[in-house]
C-alpha cells in the first residue's frame, strides 16, 4: 500500500522525494447506538481498512491536496491563511478543519503541505470514512511538524473540528474509536467520562460482517442533528424531576418512573432508546466478557429494534438487511450500525454460514430495493499509524 500511496502522489505533485506515508482506520461499532451524546456507553472497533496519506512539507503556505478517491477533482488547492469551511473545497475541508482546530489550540504549522489520500472505507457507508480522514490528519500533523498530542487528544481535536468546522455536531465515538484503535479488540468506552476499557473479540469459529446499503447518508443533511436536540430536550424536561446531568445516567427503572415529565410521545421513545440503549451496551459487553456471544447476539437484535422503532434512523434499506440476516441460518446477531439512515449493518455469523448469508441476503435485498448491496468480512486493527 506504501509503495501504491506513493505513486498517487507522484502522480499529483510530481515527485515523491521526502514524502511520508500514514494510515488511520475506519470503525464499525458493535452496539450502543446514538449513546455518545447521551453521556452513555459505546462499544465500537477500529477495522483494517481505513484512509491513507502520503505527504511532504512544503517551504511556503502552500496547501495541496489530492484524492484518489475524488480524483475527478484533481488537485485542490489553499493555503494556511485561509482555513475556513467552503462548498468547493469539498472533501478538503476535513483535513483543513483539522489543521484549522490545531492552530486554535496554539499548534501553528510553519509550512503548508502537500497531501494525497486514499480510502478504501466504502464512501458514506457509515463506517466513519471522515472521522478517519481527521484522525489521519491529526496523526501526520503531529508526526509532521512534532505537535505534543496524545492519540485521545487526536480524537477530540477531530471531533472538535467535525463540530466546529464541518457543522456535524457528533459524539465522540468514531474519533475515538479510529485514534484509540487496537487489534483484535473493542473499546467499552464510557462517554461521560472518557474511561474506557479494550475488550478482547474472539468469536470462535464466527466473524463480525458488515453489510453496505449502499444508500447514500449525509450525516450533515440527516436527522443526525434533529435526534439530538430531541434527546436534549427530553433530558430538560427529566430534570425537572430528577438529578441527572445527561440521559446515560438513567436506569431503566428510573426512565419508567420519570417518563412521564416529558411532555410529547415521540421525545420519549428517543430518549427510552437513548437510556435502554446505553443499559444494552453495559449488557453486551458483561456478556461477552463471558463468553456468551449468543446473548451478545440477542442484545444486538434488540439495539436494531429500538433504532427502527422507537429513535427511527433505520429506514427500509437497513431493515432489510437486518430483518433478512435475522431470519438465516448461524447468525448470532445483526443491526445497523452507525448513525443510521442508509449506511451499513454489522452482523456477527458462524464462519460456515457466511457464504448462505452473503447470498440469500444479497438476493432479497436486490429483489426488495431495487439495487445490490455489499457485503465485507471485516478484521479489527489497530489505530493511527506510520507505514
Ligand atoms: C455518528 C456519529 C457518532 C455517533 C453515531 C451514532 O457516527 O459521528 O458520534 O453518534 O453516529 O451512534
Amino acid at each position: 500500500m506504501k509503495q501504491k500511496m506513493l505513486e498517487y502522489f507522484k502522480k499529483a505533485f510530481e515527485d515523491t522525494k521526502g514524502a511520508e506515508v500514514f494510515f488511520a482506520p475506519g470503525r464499525v461499532n458493535l452496539i450502543g447506538e446514538h449513546t455518545d451524546y447521551n453521556g452513555g456507553h459505546v462499544f465500537p472497533c477500529a477495522l483494517t481498512i481505513g484512509t491513507y496519506g502520503a505527504v511532504r512539507k512544503r517551504t511556503d503556505r502552500k496547501l495541496r491536496f489530492y484524492s484518489e478517491n475524488f480524483s475527478y477533482l484533481g488537485v485542490l488547492e489553499s493555503d494556511l491563511d485561509s482555513l475556513t469551511p467552503t462548498k468547493e473545497a469539498g472533501w478538503t475541508n476535513y483535513p483543513k478543519g483539522v489543521m484549522w482546530a490545531f492552530d486554535g489550540r496554539g499548534m501553528k504549522m510553519d509550512c503548508g503541505l502537500d497531501l494525497a489520500i486514499f480510502g478504501n472505507i466504502p464512501n458514506g457507508s457509515g463506517l466513519s470514512s471522515s472521522a478517519s480522514l481527521e484522525v489521519l490528519t491529526g496523526a501526520i500533523l503531529r508526526a509532521l511538524y512534532g505537535f505534543d498530542v496524545s492519540n485521545q487528544d487526536l480524537a477530540l481535536i477531530g471531533q472538535y473540528s467535525e463540530r466546529n468546522f464541518n457543522g456535524v455536531n457528533c459524539g465522540i465515538m468514531d474519533q475515538f474509536a479510529i485514534a484509540m484503535g487496537k487489534k483484535d479488540h473493542a473499546i467499552f468506552l464510557d462517554t461521560a467520562t472518557l474511561e474506557y476499557e479494550y475488550a478482547p473479540i474472539q468469536l470462535e469459529g464466527a466473524q463480525i460482517v458488515i453489510a453496505c446499503s449502499n444508500k447514500k447518508r449525509g450525516l450533515a443533511d440527516s436527522k443526525y442533528n434533529e435526534r439530538r436536540s430531541e434527546c436534549e430536550e427530553a433530558l430538560k424536561e427529566l430534570q425537572t424531576v430528577c438529578d441527572i446531568q445527561s440521559l446515560g445516567e438513567l436506569t431503566e427503572e428510573a426512565f419508567e418512573a420519570h417518563k412521564d415529565a416529558i411532555q410529547d410521545p415521540v421525545r420519549v421513545r428517543r430518549a427510552r432508546h437513548a437510556v435502554y440503549e446505553n443499559q444494552r451496551t453495559v449488557k453486551a459487553v458483561e456478556a461477552l466478557k463471558k463468553n456468551e456471544i449468543t446473548t451478545f447476539g440477542k442484545l444486538m437484535n434488540e439495539s436494531h429494534v429500538s433504532l427502527r422503532d422507537d429513535y427511527e434512523v433505520t429506514g427500509i434499506e437497513l431493515d432489510t438487511l437486518v430483518e433478512e440476516a435475522w431470519k438465516q441460518e448461524g447468525v448470532i446477531g445483526s443491526r445497523m450500525t452507525g448513525a443510521g439512515f442508509g449506511g451499513c449493518t454489522v452482523s456477527i455469523v458462524k464462519d460456515e454460514a457466511i457464504p448462505a448469508f452473503r447470498e440469500n441476503g444479497g438476493k432479497a435485498y436486490k429483489e426488495k430495493i431495487g439495487y445490490a448491496a455489499d457485503f465485507y468480512v471485516v478484521s479489527i486493527g489497530d489505530g493511527p499509524q506510520k507505514l
